[in-house]
């Protein structure tokens, strides 16, 4: 039985008084909602992180961060790295596909960062998905199985176990065209579940937690945490509006 897990990613988003004011609106609701047994997490910007930390110190809701750099320390002119996160968040988006389209990640800083997280007691959210090209080439499952081993690299069986994987199809990505719930668990499947299954066994492979990610809303949430390979969702713009994201994080409370 895996605990299900609602990610929040206000990616550039909220100032930090915007971060107090909306925490604020939601923390009763969350964390509540968490009692039940739904991990609930919130993952704004490095500037806000203190903020949201103290203000959720005590209740059951995480804090997470949306990028970390693999060197601990050094000359890394605008890198934050996880030693300067450990003990402010317990998770870490890592890969996501802006950053992989708009900074360059790769498959290969992915791993690192992955490796690096885990060295500063934090847990990965670790981001995979294919982009409307491959989508309509039928690369899906290559793209995406191939992006899932090159994460895992290296990693023992123990952290295998404690990785969350997202599964976020880049054309699903703020557009407001989500995969449907079928689709999305065929890929989770297939393509990240059978990987894993694969590189660890089907048994480390079935304690692994994957995400659906991409124009997730109050709506839709239910059709994805139907599904059987879905534990959760990583969410962006719903994660803005207080009542939607209290609205998500419910949803999955029903299936808990
Ligand atoms: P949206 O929910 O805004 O589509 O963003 C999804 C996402 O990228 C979360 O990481």
């Amino acid at each position: 039985m895996r605990t299900p897990i609602i990610a929040g990613n206000w990616k550039m988003n909220k100032t930090i008084a915007e971060a107090h004011e909306l925490v604020t609106a939601m923390q009763n609701d969350l964390a509540q909602i968490a009692n039940r047994g739904v991990e609930i997490v919130l993952c704004p910007p490095f500037v806000s992180i203190p903020e949201v930390f103290s203000l959720l110190k005590g209740t059951p809701i995480r804090t997470g961060a949306q990028n970390l750099f693999w060197e601990p320390k050094g000359a890394f002119t605008g890198e934050v790295s996880g030693p300067m996160l450990h003990g402010l968040c317990d998770y870490v988006i890592v890969g996501h596909s802006e950053r992989r389209q708009y900074f360059g990640e790769t498959d290969e800083g992915v791993n690192r960062k992955i490796k690096a997280a885990f060295s500063q007691e934090l847990f990965p959210i670790v981001c995979v998905g294919e982009s409307l090209a491959q989508y309509e080439a039928g690369q899906t499952a290559s793209f995406v199985g191939g992006q899932v081993r090159a994460a895992f690299q290296g990693l023992s069986d123990a952290d295998a176990r404690r990785t969350v994987v997202a599964y976020e199809p880049i054309w699903a990505i703020g557009t407001g065209r989500a995969s449907s719930g079928p689709e999305a668990n065929a890929v989770i499947g297939e393509s990240i579940r059978g990987v894993l299954a694969g590189l660890y066994g089907k048994e480390t492979a079935d304690a692994i937690r994957v995400q659906y990610g991409g124009s997730v809303n109050p709506k839709n949430i239910a059709e994805f945490l139907e599904q059987p390979e879905i534990d959760g969702a990583l969410v962006g713009g719903a994660s803005l509006v207080a009542s939607d994201f209290i609205a998500i994080c419910r949803a999955a409370a029903i299936k808990t």
